[in-house]
């Protein structure tokens, strides 16, 4: 049989819309994507009751792109986007999701349901989460999950050093210059293995929730390409500054000369 010719000519690159995934993931082509990285909103309804901790950027609080009525709704809405995922990614092609330890394995359950092979949960174990609370009698939430399931058997598999093979990673939360105003932002290190091991250079990545943009640096870092959608017009900008910080890094500051 002759290979599938995919029309890219609808394909914008490097390029992330200031609009709903729901809508918009169904413009694109059939097959036209390589990998799918992503971190949709967690539906942190338990959240409500750390009101209190609002002001620590790793407790998660009543986001406000959280606003689903229930527990069906949000999985049906995470239902819906996969399929359109499974939809334009290519025979062979992977997908991570993010999530948390709520819903991880209703997902595991629609990445199958919509056509996926679920591979397998990968866990970050974040080593500075907000400290544990003795009177709230529960653990602190240092783990985060990502579910990884393909299109069919992995056609790419960048496979590293086997103690970088492990479906666990360590890393503190987001901090310092990589920071931005962007509650759940995602370290780069926790996300630029994951694109290296399951795409090649050039490939076209597609992330419908991109925050502050970590995947869309993450590709620039790796020389992938990306595809991407954000609601919110706020984090849009800071995409957009964080893109043309990575093309135009301030200069290395001076050091003052020591006094003779
Ligand atoms: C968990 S955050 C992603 C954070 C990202 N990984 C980062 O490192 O910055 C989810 C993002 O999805 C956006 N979002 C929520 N619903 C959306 C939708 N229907 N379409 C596109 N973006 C959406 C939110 O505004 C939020 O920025």
């Amino acid at each position: 049989m002759g290979k599938l010719q995919i029309d890219h000519s609808s394909l914008k690159l490097n390029h992330i819309y200031k609009s709903s995934c729901a809508k918009g993931l169904k413009k694109l082509p059939d097959e036209s994507v390589d990998l799918i990285f992503t971190d949709p909103p967690y539906y942190q309804y338990r959240a409500q009751n750390v009101k209190g901790l609002k002001n620590h950027k790793d407790v998660v609080t009543e986001f406000e792109f959280d606003g689903f009525n229930s527990e069906e709704e949000y999985l049906q809405f995470l239902e819906d986007v996969l399929t359109e995922c499974y939809r334009v990614c290519k025979e062979g092609g992977s997908g991570y999701l993010w999530c948390g330890d709520d819903f991880v394995s209703y997902i595991n359950r629609i990445v199958e349901k919509v056509g996926f092979k679920f591979r397998k949960v990968i866990h970050w174990h974040k080593t500075n989460p907000f400290p544990a609370i003795h009177t709230r009698k529960m653990y602190a939430n240092s783990m985060e999950m990502m579910v990884h399931f393909s299109k069919g058997s992995p056609k790419t598999w960048n496979h590293k050093p086997v103690n970088e093979m492990h479906n666990f990673i360590q890393t503190p939360i987001c901090m310092g210059k990589e920071r931005k105003k962007h509650k759940t932002q995602k370290p780069l290190k926790v996300c630029i293995p994951y694109i290296e091991i399951s795409s090649n250079e050039g490939d076209i990545v597609l992330d419908p929730f991109m925050g502050s943009g970590t995947t869309a640096i993450a590709c620039l870092k790796t020389n992938r390409k990306y595809i991407g959608y954000e609601i919110n017009p706020e984090y849009h900008a800071i995409i957009k500054e964080r893109i043309y910080e990575l093309d135009n890094p301030a200069p290395p500051k001076k050091r003052a000369k020591p006094k003779v």
